[in-house]
């Protein structure tokens, strides 16, 4: 006769259907821009985002009708530093981001609840060449929070064209002379802080610049036969996928496997010009409809299979102050009039109605 067994692993049995299950599926927030004249108040825009079902969101600046408004929402935000504080933030004396995290942060917690500071946006790519502030303002930011025991994430979006090569995602790279000035030393903060990479990730550029090569259905995460990468062997189902692991190659070759990835930005237009191949509402509904799937089912790319993707959508409206092509002007899911665009699940509880 077999011994019963040890009252702890009974207990444990009885315990195992209310322990919770751990969901491995990743997040879903949505960049709120404001470049528009015609957007409603932000406590309409909050009730619209809860009445979607969206708990994260990002800003790109320190709003303060934004931030109040969100004041006891259960959304929580990323707020930003503008590029153009980011020399002043640089100060070696911290005066500047001492007062910033006073008058911008502090008056906002803990009812508001902010999940991280973006420090710039894309700062490679500003024209008046602010990359030497970048990592400076960084630390700055994060000594001024630290004063005030805060423990609120400080990172900078950095967009793709930050690669050197993209193509085949394991020969991912950063462009070299971005490497030691600034790659390293802010990959270091973040790991130092326990912070993360934020990028920004479209797909959509891609596709419209290299359409005779790229099939749609791969940059639309619809069945495709995939691509596989010639020095790992794995196969590639989605182009986000394959971008995403250039970066996470880049990272590698630095040996900061352990820095997590955000993907702070990344979205399809729905409108464009003749020339802007790709646009419209059919294939933004399409891409941005199929990545709120594969998010929320779970799961981190071929190179980082255990980390669940945690993606900012771009973006909440259409914003029609933005200047460029058509396509700019038409990332948003809704119109300012609260209306949808097209239709896409964004919580885990709509999904189940499509
Ligand atoms: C608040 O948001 C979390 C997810 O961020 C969700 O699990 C929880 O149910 C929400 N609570 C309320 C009261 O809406
Ligand atoms: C801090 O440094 C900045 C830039 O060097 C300077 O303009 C400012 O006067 C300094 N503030 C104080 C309080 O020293
Ligand atoms: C930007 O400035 C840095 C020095 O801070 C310099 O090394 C770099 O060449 C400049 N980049 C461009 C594109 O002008
Ligand atoms: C920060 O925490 C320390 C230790 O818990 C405490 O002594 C200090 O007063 C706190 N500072 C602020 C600004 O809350
Ligand atoms: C599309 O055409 C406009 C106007 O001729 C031009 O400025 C723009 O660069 C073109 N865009 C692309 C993606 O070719």
């Amino acid at each position: 006769m077999a011994a019963p067994p040890p009252p702890y692993i009974i207990s444990l049995i009885l315990l195992l259907p209310f322990l919770p299950v751990a969901f491995s599926g990743g997040t879903i927030g949505l960049n709120y821009g404001r470049i528009a004249d015609n957007l409603p108040d932000p406590t309409q825009v909050i009730q619209l985002l809860i009445s979607n079902g969206v708990t994260r969101i990002k800003l790109f600046d320190t709003d303060p009708t934004v931030l109040n408004a969100l004041s006891n929402s259960n959304i929580s935000v990323i707020v930003a530093l503008p590029n153009q504080n980011l020399p002043s933030a640089a100060a070696e004396n911290q005066t500047y981001t001492d007062t910033w995290v006073q008058s911008n942060i502090l008056p906002y917690i803990p009812t508001t609840t902010i999940d991280a500071i973006a420090v710039g946006n894309e700062v490679f790519t500003d024209p008046n060449n602010i990359t030497s502030f970048l990592v400076p303002a960084m630390k700055n930011i994060h000594a001024s929070l630290i004063k005030h025991n805060l423990t609120i994430k400080v990172s900078s979006p950095v967009a793709l064209c930050a690669l050197d090569n993209s193509y085949p995602s394991s020969a991912g790279s950063f462009k070299p002379e971005l490497i030691e000035p600034v790659i390293k030393p802010m990959l270091s903060f973040l790991r130092d802080t326990e912070s993360y990479i934020m990028v920004n990730v479209y797909p959509y550029f891609a596709y419209q610049a290299n359409t005779d090569t790229i099939p749609l259905d791969y940059a639309l995460f619809r069945n495709n036969a995939g691509v596989t990468d010639p020095n790992t062997g794995m196969v590639y189902k989605s182009l986000l996928d394959a971008q995403l692991d250039a970066v996470n190659s880049a990272i590698s070759a630095l040996q900061f496997d352990d820095v997590k990835m955000v993907v702070t930005e990344t979205g399809w237009p729905s409108v464009g010009d003749l020339n802007e191949s790709g646009a419209g509402a059919d294939n933004a509904a399409q891409y941005n409809g199929n990545l709120v799937r594969r998010v929320l089912a779970g799961g981190g790319t071929p190179l980082r299979p255990n980390d669940p993707l945690n993606v900012y959508l771009f973006a909440l409206f259409n914003e029609d102050q933005k200047p460029g092509p058509t396509s700019e002007r038409n990332y948003g899911l809704f119109y300012p009039d609260g209306q949808k665009v097209y239709d896409v699940p964004l919580s885990v509880t709509a999904l189940n109605y499509y």
